[in-house]
C-alpha cells in the first residue's frame, strides 16, 4: 500500500462521503475509519464500500488512549485526517463537558499519537477538519477567510476553537506538520435529521411541525457535502498546502426561513401535496441560546491556491438531498428511533 491513512469520524455525515471517496479513489491507499460510534455515527452509512480490500474499521473512542495507541500499533499510519467530534451546536448548550471531552481532550489525544509516530515517519501529516463557527459571527457585511480573528461563540465552537489553537501549538512545539480547513455548513444524504434540512424534510414528510428559531433570519452559507469531501482530498494532496489553513464554502447564503420555504414548497410538488400546504406547518420557536446571525466564507484562498470550485448549484443537491431522504426513509427511521425521539421531544419542547 503507498499511504495508511486513519479517517476520525468515519461513520458520521461528512466522514462517511470522505471515506467512500478516498477508498473509490485511491485504491492503492489503506483507509482505516476510526469512530466511536455515538448516536451520529453509523456504519450503514459505509455499506458499499465495507467490504473493499482497503478500507477497515475500528471501533475507537478518541477520548481513550490505549485504544488509539493501540489502533496506531496496529496499522503504523502516515497521516490522519480528523472528523471526529460531537458536532451539534444545540447539544453543546445542553451538555458542554462531552464536547469538551470529544472534540478538545480526543484531539490532543491523536496530536499526542501523532508526535510519537514523527520518531519514525518524520512526515507525518495531521489534517485537522474544523469549522467556519471559530470565527464567531458576521452582520450583514463582509466574509470569514483564513486571517479573521476567533471570536467562538457557542460550547461547541469554542471546543473546535480550542482544538484548532493545539493543533497550531503542535505543529509549532513539535514541528509536526499539520494543515486545518475551516468549512462552511455541509448538506446533503447520511446527515444526521438534527439538522436544520434534514430534521426539516424529516417533519415535512411526517407533516409534523417545523420548529424555525426566533424569526428565520439567521443565514448560513451551504455546501454540498461531497464538494466538502472533494476540497480535502485536493488539499491533502496539495504540496502547497502543508501549514496551512483554507476556509471552504460555496458563496451560498441563505436566510434559515428561506430554505424552510424552499423545502416545503420542492416537497409538495414531490409528494403531490396542494401547494402551500407544507408551509403552514412552519411553527416559529424560541431561539437557540447565543445564536450566531451570520456565517459566510470567502473561499478565494483556496480556489487559487488548490483549484477547488463547488460541483452542484443549490438547487440541484437540494433536489438531490430531498431524493435521497424520500428514498431512504428505512435509514432515518433507524438513525432516530430510540434515544433520538427523547431528545428532540425535549428540545422541542423546551422552545414552544
Ligand atoms: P457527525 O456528528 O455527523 O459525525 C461525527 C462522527 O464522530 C460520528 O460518526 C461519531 O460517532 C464520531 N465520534 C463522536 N465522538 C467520538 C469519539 N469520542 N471518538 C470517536 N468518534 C467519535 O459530524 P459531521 O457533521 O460529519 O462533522 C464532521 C466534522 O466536520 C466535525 O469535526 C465538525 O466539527 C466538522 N464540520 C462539520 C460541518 C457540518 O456542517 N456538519 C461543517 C464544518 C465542519
Ligand atoms: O457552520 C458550520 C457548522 O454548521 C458545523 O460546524 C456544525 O457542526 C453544524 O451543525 C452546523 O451548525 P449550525 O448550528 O449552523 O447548523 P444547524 O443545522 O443546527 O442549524 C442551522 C440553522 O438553522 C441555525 O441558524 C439554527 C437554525 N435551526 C436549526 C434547527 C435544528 C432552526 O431554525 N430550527 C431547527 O430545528
Amino acid at each position: 500500500m503507498k499511504k495508511t491513512i486513519i479517517i476520525t469520524g468515519g461513520a458520521g455525515f461528512i466522514g462517511s462521503h470522505l471515506i467512500r471517496r478516498m477508498v473509490n479513489q485511491y485504491p492503492d491507499y489503506l483507509i482505516i475509519n476510526i469512530d466511536a460510534l455515538t448516536y451520529a455515527g453509523n456504519l450503514e452509512n459505509l455499506k458499499d464500500i465495507e467490504n473493499l480490500p482497503n478500507y477497515h474499521f475500528r471501533k475507537v473512542d478518541i477520548t481513550n488512549w490505549q485504544q488509539i495507541k493501540d489502533v496506531f500499533i496496529e496499522f503504523n499510519p502516515d497521516s490522519i485526517i480528523h472528523l471526529a467530534a460531537e458536532s451539534h451546536v444545540d447539544r453543546s448548550i445542553e451538555n458542554p463537558m462531552a464536547f469538551v471531552m470529544t472534540n478538545v481532550v480526543g484531539t490532543v489525544n491523536l496530536l499526542n499519537a501523532a508526535v510519537q509516530q514523527l520518531k519514525t515517519k518524520p512526515d507525518f501529516l495531521f489534517y485537522h477538519v474544523s469549522t467556519d463557527e471559530v470565527f464567531g459571527s458576521l452582520d450583514d457585511g463582509g466574509y470569514f477567510h483564513e486571517k479573521t480573528p476567533y471570536d467562538p461563540k457557542s460550547p461547541y465552537s469554542a471546543s473546535k476553537a480550542s482544538s484548532d489553537h493545539f493543533v497550531r501549538a503542535y505543529g509549532n512545539t513539535y514541528q509536526l506538520p499539520f494543515i486545518i480547513s475551516n468549512c462552511s455548513n455541509n448538506y446533503g444524504p447520511y446527515q444526521f435529521p438534527e439538522k436544520l434540512i434534514p430534521l426539516m424534510i424529516y417533519r415535512i414528510l411526517k407533516n409534523e411541525s417545523l420548529p424555525v428559531y426566533g424569526k428565520g433570519e439567521n443565514i448560513r452559507d451551504w455546501l454540498w457535502v461531497e464538494d466538502h469531501a472533494a476540497a480535502i482530498d485536493l488539499i491533502f494532496h496539495s504540496p502547497k498546502s502543508l501549514g496551512q489553513t483554507f476556509t471552504i464554502g460555496g458563496k451560498n447564503e441563505w436566510k434559515n426561513i428561506d430554505i424552510v420555504y424552499l423545502l416545503c414548497d420542492s416537497m409538495d410538488q414531490k409528494l403531490n401535496r396542494p401547494q402551500g400546504s407544507s408551509r403552514q406547518l412552519i411553527t416559529f420557536v424560541k431561539d437557540r441560546a447565543g445564536h450566531d446571525l451570520r456565517y459566510a466564507i470567502d473561499p478565494t484562498h483556496l480556489e487559487n491556491t488548490i483549484g477547488w470550485k463547488p460541483s452542484l448549484t443549490f438547487e440541484e443537491g437540494l433536489n438531490k438531498t430531498i431524493d435521497w431522504y424520500l428514498q431512504n426513509q428505512e435509514w432515518v427511521n433507524r438513525v432516530t428511533s430510540g434515544e433520538y425521539q427523547k431528545y428532540f421531544e425535549k428540545q422541542y419542547q423546551g422552545r414552544v
